[in-house]
């Protein structure tokens, strides 16, 4: 199974600061190993200049989100079709800020899965449980239980299309990433818990960064990271790759 590693920039970089980032990172990843598929989802604004640069590269290029609609009356939405005329093949979907702060529901997450396998998108499907769920216990069974709503009514060879991110909410974004060995088991939960997540890419993220990539990448369950503050210095995003691909 080849190794993804996803750079989600959120809310950071205008179209300009992309093209500074992709003049210091395309160099050093230009001689990347069949074995990895490297992603990089920049805001909305700036994936006409990503896609300009990255065409003819190993680099694939993601969206944020996305509405389940193909079109319609949706003042601030961005639908399939608009990301795939600009060569967007990836978009993640039901990261836990837009859960959050997004009001992003289960149901919502589902509906837009379904949507971007029928327009042919890859879905990368972030879930992941709070610190309270943690420490009440219900780690796995919050997990299992939004794989299963987001993946409501997507079988065979659809299903084989979906990636998988398992981010523990309280290691997002606060410098405390979850143990290795553990993020592991809630991963092989997630795998176990359906027959077909057999082969299913399942990416680790929260506070990945080019040091701890490497405990991550040896682990069975863990096939990739979904990256934020680590992916934003060129430098160190394509040190990260590295790491990943060297472990
Ligand atoms: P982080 O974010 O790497 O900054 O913790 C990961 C994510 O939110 O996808």
């Amino acid at each position: 199974m080849p190794r993804i590693v996803v750079g989600n920039w959120k809310m950071h970089k205008t179209a300009a600061q992309t093209a500074a980032f992709l003049d210091v990172f395309l160099p050093q990843v230009t001689a990347l190993p069949p074995a990895i598929e490297v992603v990089l989802a920049p805001p909305f604004t700036a994936i006409p200049e990503a896609a300009r640069r990255l065409h003819g590269t190993r680099v694939r290029l993601g969206a944020q989100t996305m509405h389940w609609e193909l079109e319609g009356a949706f003042t601030g939405e961005i639908s399939a079709p608009m990301l795939l005329e600009l060569g967007v093949t990836h978009v993640i979907l039901g990261h836990s800020e837009r859960r959050a702060l997004f009001n992003e529901t289960d149901h919502a997450v589902n509906l837009k899965v379904h949507t971007a396998l029928e327009q042919g998108l890859t879905p990368i499907i972030a879930l992941g449980e709070t610190l309270a769920e943690r420490k009440a216990g219900t780690t796995d069974d919050r997990v299992v239980a939004q794989s299963h709503a987001a993946l409501k009514g997507v079988s065979g060879d659809a299903l084989r299309r979906v990636i998988i991110a398992y981010e523990p909410i309280w290691a997002i974004g606060t410098g405390e990433n979850c143990d290795p060995g553990e993020a592991d088991r809630v991963m092989g939960t997630i795998r176990a818990s359906r027959t077909e997540l057999a082969d299913t890419p399942i990416l680790y993220g929260g506070s990945m960064t080019p040091s701890n990539v490497g405990a991550y990448a040896e682990r069975p369950n863990v096939n990739g990271g979904l990256v934020g503050g680590a992916s934003l210095d060129p430098e160190g995003f394509a040190r990260l790759i590295a790491n990943a691909v060297r472990s």
